[in-house]
């Protein structure tokens, strides 16, 4: 790590939510490891989301599915501050003793498809218990209620719900688990385009009112720039840009963030083409990432150094970004 990022850290610490440090996670056996999270930091003040972005394959899922405790890390750390009043852990259920619950693009990974969905909602109120007691039912309707899910609807199974009520029911869910902390993991990619905007908005009221912390996972810079304060970008399981939403959308740094945003669907087949030229060639083997910078064998901008020294975040300031000639080249952003 940087000092650079040393000192943005510290100074973020206080009224953190969630900081992460030196994050590793390797998948596969020691004789051929695949680093799939490497030397991850970062930092997300109490009620923000930190938006992630990143081409598929880039580390993104395994970073939330570690911050939430669902995968072994190999080295770092993850410390997630507490709320005033929040429940002792022993009190609750799921990742981190309680403190981390995820959203899933697929909302039935978190419900079970037996239960009625009230039932699926009180779980967190009742953990331990093989059956949730009925005395839970009146508040798993309210919750229900308030991501606009009526009492008529919380005896039915998930497959009787639509793909957006099935996403609200587990947004209540993880809402009764009164964890502080939110992963989501692409949360709206696999609802219709007209029921997209509905669920982010309830997942912003619900951090707002909940005062909760997100860690917001999408490929849809639309969904990053509707919920996201900030936003880091990964590239083969590092963080290669991270800054405020609107500056990283509106002026990307880095090579690789350009080329993402330049290549959000458009109908102009000008842009498409450009967009090809941006972003050449596939995400490399994970398994063996290219020396110095890993963008290196996709990027028209690189050049010696690039193979040979590898670009690290730097110098604390907000809008941080990992490429040794960034300054230079940032003229070329064509979001
Ligand atoms: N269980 C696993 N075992 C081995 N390798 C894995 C496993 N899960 C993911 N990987 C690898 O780790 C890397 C990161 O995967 P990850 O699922 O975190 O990417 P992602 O950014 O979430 O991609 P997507 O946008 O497609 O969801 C990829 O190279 C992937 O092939
Ligand atoms: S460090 Fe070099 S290869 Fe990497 S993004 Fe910057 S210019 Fe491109
Ligand atoms: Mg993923």
């Amino acid at each position: 790590m940087t000092a650079g990022v040393e000192e943005t850290v510290a100074a973020a610490r206080v009224g953190d939510a969630l900081s992460v440090k030196d994050l590793v996670v390797t998948y596969g056996n020691r004789r051929d490891p695949l680093r799939a999270v490497d030397g991850v930091t970062l930092a997300v003040p109490r009620g923000q989301a930190l938006g992630v972005i990143g081409e598929s394959g880039s580390g993104k899922s395994t970073l939330v599915m570690a911050i939430a405790g669902l995968l072994p890390t190999t080295s770092g750390t993850v410390d997630i501050a507490p709320r005033d009043g929040d429940l002792a852990p022993a009190a609750r259920s799921v990742g981190r003793g309680g403190q981390v619950q995820v959203i899933f693009q697929d909302p039935m990974l978190a419900l079970s498809p037996s239960l009625p969905i009230w039932r699926s909602v009180a779980e967190p109120l009742a953990p331990g218990n093989l059956r949730v007691p009925a005395r839970f039912r009146a508040t798993a309707v309210e919750l229900l209620g308030q991501v606009g899910i009526g009492p008529e609807l919380a005896d039915r199974r998930p497959a009787q719900l639509s793909g957006g009520q099935r996403q609200r029911v587990t947004i209540a869910r993880a809402v009764a688990a009164q964890a502080p902390l939110i992963m989501c993991d692409e949360p709206v990619a696999a609802l219709d385009i007209s029921l997209q905007a509905g669920v982010l908005r309830l997942l912003d009221e619900m951090r707002r009112t909940r005062d909760l912390t997100y860690v917001f996972v999408s490929h849809d810079m639309t969904s990053i720039a509707r919920i996201a304060d900030q936003v880091g970008v990964m590239y083969l399981g590092k963080l290669v840009e991270l800054g405020p939403t609107r500056a990283v959308l509106r002026e990307p740094r880095h090579p690789y963030t350009q080329a993402l945003i330049s290549a959000v669907p458009t109908v102009s087949l000008q842009a498409r083409a450009r967009n090809r030229t941006l972003l050449p060639g596939e995400i490399p083997d994970a398994r063996r990432p290219p020396s110095g910078c890993r963008f290196r064998t996709r990027c028209r901008f690189a050049q010696d150094r690039c193979a040979v020294e590898e670009p690290t975040f730097g110098p604390g300031e907000a809008h941080q970004v990992a490429c040794h000639f960034w300054p230079e080249i940032k003229d070329a952003a064509t979001p």
